[in-house]
C-alpha cells in the first residue's frame, strides 16, 4: 500500500506531506531537498533569509534575494524532487522575492501571513508554470482570495494550505479562538473543501486542500485526509531532523522541551505566536532586553520598538544555537519529539502509522460488511420459508376450490329437495283441509 498521492495540476507528490516554511533559515535547501527526496514537498522559507549573508545589516534586500536565490539553486542541486517557498506577503521585499522564485522556476510558491490578492504577476508564474497556494486559517478569507483572483485575474491558486491553531510560528488566530472548537483544524478543514467546491466547477479543475497545525504521527494524517484534505502541512516534527537547517542546540530545545514551557507570544510582527517561552522572551516581555538595532525595517507594521528586538535577528540568534538571544517556534506537540532522526525515518515512521490506520479502517469496514452478510443471510433464509410458503398455499388453491365446487353442488342440492319438501307438505295440507270438510 502507498500513500494517496498529493496532485496540484501537473504536479505530483507520491508522498501527500508538505513540509511547512520554517524561517528564520530554519527550512532552506537541506531540509526542502531530503523532503523533496522522499517524495514530499520541501518548502525553503523566505522570511529573514538574508541574514544568512554577511552583509545584511548593510543592504538587507539584497542580501535577502541573493540568499534566497542561493538556496533554491543548492536544494535544485540536491534533488530532482519538488522544491517550494515559503514567502511572507507582509515582508517590504514581498514582490522582489516572488519574481526571484518564479525566475528560477521553483514548482510552488506559499504565500502566507497577509492575503495574496493584489499585484500578483499571475501571467508571469502561468508562463513559468510556478504553482500558487496561498495560506489562510479560515474558509472565508480563502473564499475571498479566490473571488478576488477571479474578478482580478480571471483565475485561482493552485491549492490552498489551511493552518489551524496548533501550528508553530506565527498563528491567525487571535488568543481566544485558538482553544475555540469552531477554529480547530477538524472544523476548518471541510469548510475550506466546502467553500472550493464552486471555483472547482467553473475551473473544471480539483483545487487541494493541504492542512497543518498540530499534525504528528501517521493516524493524524490519516484523519486530516478524512477530512476531505489532500495532504498535510508539517513543520515540527521536521525540526527535530538530521537534515533541518538549525543548529543542533535548536533542535535539542524540542527534545528537553516540557509541555508548560510551549506557550504564545506576541509576535513584534504584530500576530500572536508559538514559541518554547525562554528567559529572553521573559526578559523582552518585562522590557529588560538589550537594545538592538534595525536594519532595513522589513516589515512596514513591525512593533520591534514596542516588543523591545527585532524578530528577524532573535530567531537568526536561535537558528545559530544561540538561544540566549532569542528563541525557538515550535508547534503545540513540540514536547512529545523524543530523538533527533533523518528525515526519510520520519517520513517511514508516518508511512506505517498511516498504513496502521488504513488496515484498522478497512477491518472495520471487513467487520460492518460480516455484520451485514450475516443479518442479509438470516432473512434470505426466512424469505425462502416463505416463498415455500407461499408455494404450496398456492398449490393448495385448486383443491380448495373443488371443495368449495362440490359444497355449493351439495348446498343446491339440499335447496332442490327442500323445495320438493315443502310442495310436498303443501300439497299434503291442502288435501288434509279438503278431507276436513
Ligand atoms: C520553527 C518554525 C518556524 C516557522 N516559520 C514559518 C514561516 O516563516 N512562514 C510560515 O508561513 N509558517 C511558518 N511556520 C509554520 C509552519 O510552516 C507550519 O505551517 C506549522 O508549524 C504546522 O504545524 P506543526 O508545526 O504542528 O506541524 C513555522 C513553524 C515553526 C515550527
Amino acid at each position: 500500500m502507498t500513500w494517496p498521492e498529493l496532485r496540484i495540476g501537473d504536479l505530483v507528490a507520491r508522498t501527500p506531506i508538505v513540509q511547512g516554511g520554517m524561517g528564520v533559515g530554519i527550512s532552506l535547501s537541506s531540509l526542502a531537498s531530503a523532503v523533496a527526496n522522499v517524495g514530499g514537498i520541501g518548502v525553503i522559507a523566505a522570511n529573514g533569509i538574508g541574514l544568512l549573508e554577511k552583509d545584511y545589516y548593510k543592504d538587507g534586500r539584497a542580501a535577502n534575494l541573493r540568499a534566497f536565490r542561493n538556496e533554491i539553486r543548492k536544494a535544485r542541486s540536491m534533488s530532482d524532487g519538488i522544491i517550494g517557498v515559503n514567502i511572507m506577503v507582509a515582508v517590504n521585499d514581498f514582490h522582489q522575492l516572488l519574481d526571484v522564485a518564479i525566475e528560477e522556476k521553483v514548482d510552488i510558491v506559499f504565500l502566507g501571513a497577509g492575503l495574496p490578492i493584489k499585484n500578483i504577476p499571475v501571467e508571469a508564474l502561468r508562463k513559468a508554470n510556478v504553482k500558487l497556494a496561498p495560506i489562510v486559517s479560515s474558509a472565508r478569507a480563502a473564499q475571498m482570495i479566490f473571488r478576488m483572483w477571479e474578478k482580478l485575474y480571471g483565475d485561482t491558486p493552485d491549492a490552498v494550505v489551511v493552518e489551524g491553531p496548533k501550528a508553530g510560528g506565527h498563528l491567525g488566530f487571535t488568543a481566544e479562538q485558538l482553544d475555540d472548537p469552531e477554529y480547530q483544524l477538524e472544523t476548518i478543514v471541510p469548510l475550506v473543501v466546502e467553500a472550493l467546491k464552486p471555483f472547482e466547477e467553473s475551473k473544471g479543475v480539483a483545487i487541494p486542500v493541504i492542512a497543518g497545525g498540530g499534525v504528528y504521527t501517521g493516524k493524524d494524517i490519516y484523519k486530516v485526509l478524512s477530512l476531505g484534505a489532500s495532504a498535510v502541512q508539517m513543520a515540527t516534527r521536521f525540526v527535530a531532523t538530521d537534515e533541518c537547517d538549525a543548529d543542533i542546540r535548536f533542535k535539542e530545545a524540542y527534545v528537553s522541551c516540557t509541555k508548560e514551557q510551549i506557550g504564545l507570544i506576541k509576535s513584534p510582527v504584530g500576530m500572536p505566536g508559538r514559541a518554547i517561552r525562554n528567559q529572553f522572551i521573559l526578559n523582552s516581555e518585562a522590557g529588560n532586553n538589550p537594545s538592538f538595532r534595525c536594519a532595513w525595517k522589513c516589515l512596514a507594521t513591525c512593533k520591534a520598538e514596542q516588543a523591545h528586538y527585532c524578530i528577524s535577528i532573535a530567531l537568526n540568534n536561535a537558528r545559530r544555537g544561540l538561544l540566549n538571544s532569542g528563541y525557538v517556534f515550535a508547534g503545540s506537540n513540540a514536547y512529545r519529539v523524543k530523538r533527533i532522526v533523518p528525515v526519510a525515518t520520519l517520513v517511514d515512521e508516518l508511512h506505517r502509522g498511516y498504513q496502521l490506520n488504513v488496515q484498522v479502517k478497512l477491518k472495520e469496514l471487513l467487520d460492518t460488511v460480516k455484520v451485514l452478510l450475516d443479518a442479509y443471510g438470516k432473512k434470505e433464509a426466512l424469505l425462502l420459508e416463505l416463498t415455500d410458503r407461499y408455494e404450496q398455499a398456492i398449490e393448495a388453491l385448486p383443491s380448495q376450490k373443488a371443495v368449495v365446487t362440490a359444497l355449493k353442488k351439495q348446498y343446491s342440492k339440499l335447496v332442490s329437495q327442500e323445495e320438493v319438501l315443502r310442495l310436498t307438505v303443501k300439497e299434503k295440507l291442502v288435501l288434509s283441509s279438503h278431507l276436513a270438510h
